[in-house]
């Protein structure tokens, strides 16, 4: 695999700035993203997963490029073509762009070309849905780590993220573009999470059509036929979901002392 080097990539003015969208409400962008939008001479964005609305932020006379039918070899060229004719760059894409968004090959390509760059971070669909299921996905005793995961599809997922051993875990398990690989999925999970475990379908969240079910582990297949969803779903499997009201943190616990607050008697 080509390597990354940081020590490449300069801060200064970038040429391309790479924009995490957020997953779906044009307000859930950041602000260093929807300023960079706002200035940009050209803006390509995944339109399959990026609202229209969201180009609101853009300036009237930006040229927008809709990369859902291009493929990566076509727009990556469009986009060094326009960063090196001295054009401000936005590549806006879902949620954040660190997350099954082909970013590796984009820098890759960019640093070859010479074009320096700046990632601006998003909310990811994980993030949406913990906040749309006012849930916290560590909660203490229960779950204290969250796994980011998909199902094997067109891209090669290594034998050893295996689904069945990441369920070995019981962590709270976040399962990207995997809607069509679900009956396949739950199978794996229940070797090791029990059949009650709740599990949030999440479809969409943040755009009109939004849908969210809440079940348990064994219905994960059954709810998402019955919803007739194929994509943009991402699930959520975490004993967190049920809640645990006696749970707290220390964070913020009296007997709990830290550098910004000393031990208080209540
Ligand atoms: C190509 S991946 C991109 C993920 C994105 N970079 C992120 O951080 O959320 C697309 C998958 O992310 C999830 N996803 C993205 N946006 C979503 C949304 N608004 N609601 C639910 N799931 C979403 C779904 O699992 C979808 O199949």
């Amino acid at each position: 695999m080509t390597q990354l080097s940081t020590d490449r990539v300069s801060h200064d003015s970038p040429q391309v700035c790479i924009v995490g969208a957020g997953p779906g409400a044009p307000d859930l962008i950041t602000v260093r993203g929807q300023t960079l939008l706002s200035q940009a001479d050209v803006v390509f964005y995944t339109g399959s997963l990026v609202p229209e609305q969201m180009l609101a932020h853009c300036r009237p006379d930006a040229e927008i490029i809709d990369t859902r039918s291009l493929v990566l070899e076509t727009w990556r060229s469009q986009i060094v073509d326009r960063a090196k004719a001295g054009k401000t760059v936005v590549r806006l894409q879902d949620g954040d762009p660190c997350l099954y968004g082909a970013l590796h090959e984009l820098m890759v390509y960019l640093l070859d070309e010479d074009v320096s760059f700046e990632v601006v971070p998003g909310v990811s669909a994980f993030q949406a849905a913990a906040a749309r299921l006012q849930t916290e996905l560590t909660v203490p005793k229960l779950v204290q780590t969250i796994i980011l995961t998909r199902t094997q599809g067109q891209t090669d997922v290594p034998n050893r993220e295996n689904l069945a051993e990441l369920a070995a875990h019981q962590a709270s398990l976040c399962l990207y573009l995997s809607a069509h690989h679900c009956a396949k999925a739950q199978a794996q999970l229940l070797e090791h999470y029990s059949a009650e475990t709740p599990m949030a379908l999440c479809y969409r969240l943040g755009w009109p059509d939004e849908q969210v079910v809440v079940g348990s582990l064994s219905q994960m297949a059954d709810l998402t036929r019955e919803a007739n969803l194929t994509r943009t779903v991402l699930y959520v499997i975490s004993p967190a979901l049920a809640g645990a009201a006696d749970a707290r943190s220390r964070l913020y616990s009296p007997d709990h002392a830290h550098i910004f607050r000393r031990k208080s008697r209540a």
